[in-house]
């Protein structure tokens, strides 16, 4: 189950006795790579003791949503915004209720309310209230707004009662959620993604860079490979594993990306994620540079143009779906505009990478997607791998209309 692996899932722990199973949903989960923050409500606390689900966890559990100290290490709106899936697990009959009433009494609640990410329940309540019209209507009203449901399954029950409304195992569970991170939606293509930066040198120790780390152009490579596509992900020098089912080509400079993404030709879309150096020295010093008394404090590097990859790939006659990304740190919309004219491309990621909790080297991001009608899509802030699997949802669906 390598979908589950670095997935980031918030579990929330809802008051029913199907709570003991919650351990072993965390050992499941964690075991297949996934990392997971346990939120409890008061009622989960009854059945099974934070201590227990801390431990397993590797994390502090959150309980309450007004504790100061909690929300002052990592609040509701980050919890929400960090998971790549909320998992609540049991749902209770009451929990079901009130997600079905928007409302927000705890923080279990509130975190749900907070998200963009996928929302999972996995109901267990005896089988008279499952059958319940009350619990039904919630049912069909969580179902209509995109919220999943995880079984319930049918069996004896633990108060005697045979029927429907018991809660899945731990490793049904677990495959139920990686199943939320393969779409399909990309089956049968080929997506060539850049990543990272690239390095220019100066002389045989030194080099020009930028400060992409590649989180971004991996968390695409990994959502389009889970998205069923053939992926071949060209990186500039990073410190990143290789995603599951990714054919990954290490290159150093802008050249050598070029050159490389060339030889992966030909593909169906081009996402550009990387940072490419604009320009290079150019002429790379044989040895490494000394200082010149005869030049004062200055060193004057003579900078000549890089090619541009994604330009150069979007004027092929056998030009892909081609997707860029514009990190602005001002005008961002306007910038980003223009690059999707002059490089030809079809959607561009605008980035504003001015703000240090999104953009460069940061956990998380907010883009917004121009297509060529000018047509803004806004995807608020969350985590990379998030926001990837948002953005490969909705590269893939303009693919398929153009
Ligand atoms: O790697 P992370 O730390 O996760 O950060 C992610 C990111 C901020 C690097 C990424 O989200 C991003 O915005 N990447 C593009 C960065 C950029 O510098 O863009 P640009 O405005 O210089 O270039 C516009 C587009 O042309 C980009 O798609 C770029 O890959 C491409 N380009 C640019 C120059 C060049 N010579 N060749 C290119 O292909």
């Amino acid at each position: 189950m390598q979908r589950l692996y670095r997935k980031r899932i918030v579990l929330g722990v809802g008051g029913g006795i199907a709570a003991y199973k919650s351990a072993e949903l965390v050992r499941r989960l964690r075991d297949h790579g996934a990392e997971v923050r346990v939120v409890m409500t008061q009622g989960g606390r009854e059945f099974i003791t934070p201590l227990t689900l801390q431990a397993l966890s590797g994390h502090p559990v959150h309980l309450d949503l007004l504790d100061p100290a909690a929300e002052a290490a990592m609040g509701h709106i980050e919890l929400a915004r960090w998971a790549d899936l909320v998992l609540i697990a049991p749902a209770t009959a009451d929990l079901m209720a009130r997600l079905a009433q928007g409302v927000a009494n705890d923080l279990l609640t509130t975190v749900v309310l907070a998200t963009n990410t996928p929302v999972a329940l996995a109901p267990a309540m005896n089988q008279a209230m499952w059958a319940d019209p009350a619990t039904q209507a919630n049912r069909e009203l969580l179902l209509k707004r995109g919220i999943r449901l995880f079984g319930p399954g049918s069996g004896s029950q633990a108060c005697g009662d045979v029927g429907m409304g018991r809660m899945l195992e731990a490793d049904e569970l677990a495959q139920a959620a990686a199943d939320c991170f393969a779409t399909g939606l990309l089956t049968g293509k080929h997506l060539l993604i850049t990543a990272g930066p690239t390095q220019e040198n100066i002389d045989p120790v030194r080099y020009i860079t930028n400060h992409s780390s590649g989180k971004m152009g991996f968390a695409l490579a990994e959502a389009a490979a889970e998205a069923g596509a053939r992926v071949t992900l060209v990186t500039g020098p990073v410190f990143l594993p290789t995603p599951d089912r990714v054919q990954r080509i290490d290159v150093v400079s802008a050249r050598d990306m070029l050159a490389a993404c060339e030889a992966a030709m030909p593909c169906d879309i081009l996402v550009a994620a990387a940072a490419v150096a604009d320009y290079r020295p150019e002429v790379v010093a044989p040895h490494k540079l000394k200082k010149d008394p005869t030049t004062g404090d200055g060193l004057l590097l003579q900078m000549v143009r890089n090619p541009d990859i994604l330009a150069t790939l979007a004027s092929r006659t056998d030009r892909p779906f081609c997707v860029g990304f514009a990190a602005e740190t001002e005008n961002l919309l306007e910038y980003a505009t223009r690059k999707l004219r002059d490089k030809n491309l079809d959607l561009i990621v605008a980035n504003d990478v001015a703000n240090p909790s999104i953009g460069f080297n940061s956990e998380d991001n907010a883009v917004s997607v121009i297509d060529r009608q000018q047509h803004e899509t806004r995807f608020g802030q969350a985590s990379k791998g998030h926001i990837a699997r948002a953005l490969v949802a909705f590269i893939a669906d303009r693919y398929k209309e153009s």
